[in-house]
């Protein structure tokens, strides 16, 4: 699958929502930094996690537990699927909104995400 990723410090930076339908179009218009927005191959294996994935390709996403407890890896899928395991620390409101913990899971589609969301406020929230 392909992973078109968004940093989610330039939705902020723009005042722009996760929600807008044409986010990655507004972010392919900036020339922005491979680091904040670009596309990868997931390898077709299935192993791994997207975290793992993106550090593999030199990428800098944050973390902290990699056990799906702090939220800090947590990316928004904006299109595609990335299915969840059960345990970890997510909501299901946040699930159904599309929040996902990029260090227990991997898209199985090709998907658009949104990474660094630990600083949406729903979902820092959850650490207070
Ligand atoms: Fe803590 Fe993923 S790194 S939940």
């Amino acid at each position: 699958p392909t992973v078109e990723y968004l940093n989610y410090e330039v939705i902020e930076d723009h005042g722009w929502s996760i929600d807008d339908e044409d986010l990655f179009e507004k972010a392919d218009r900036l020339a922005l930094s491979r680091a904040d927005y670009g596309e990868f191959e997931l390898d077709a294996d299935g192993n791994g996690s997207l975290l793992e994935a993106a550090e593999e390709r030199g990428y800098a996403w944050p973390f902290a537990c990699r056990g799906g407890a702090c939220t800090n890896c947590a990316v928004a899928v904006v299109e595609g699927e990335m299915p969840s395991p059960k345990s970890h620390i997510l909501p299901s409101d946040l699930l159904d909104r599309g929040i996902r913990l990029s260090c227990l899971t991997a898209p199985t589609t090709d998907v658009k995400i949104v990474y660094n969301v630990k600083h949406m406020p729903e979902v820092s929230d959850l650490l207070l």
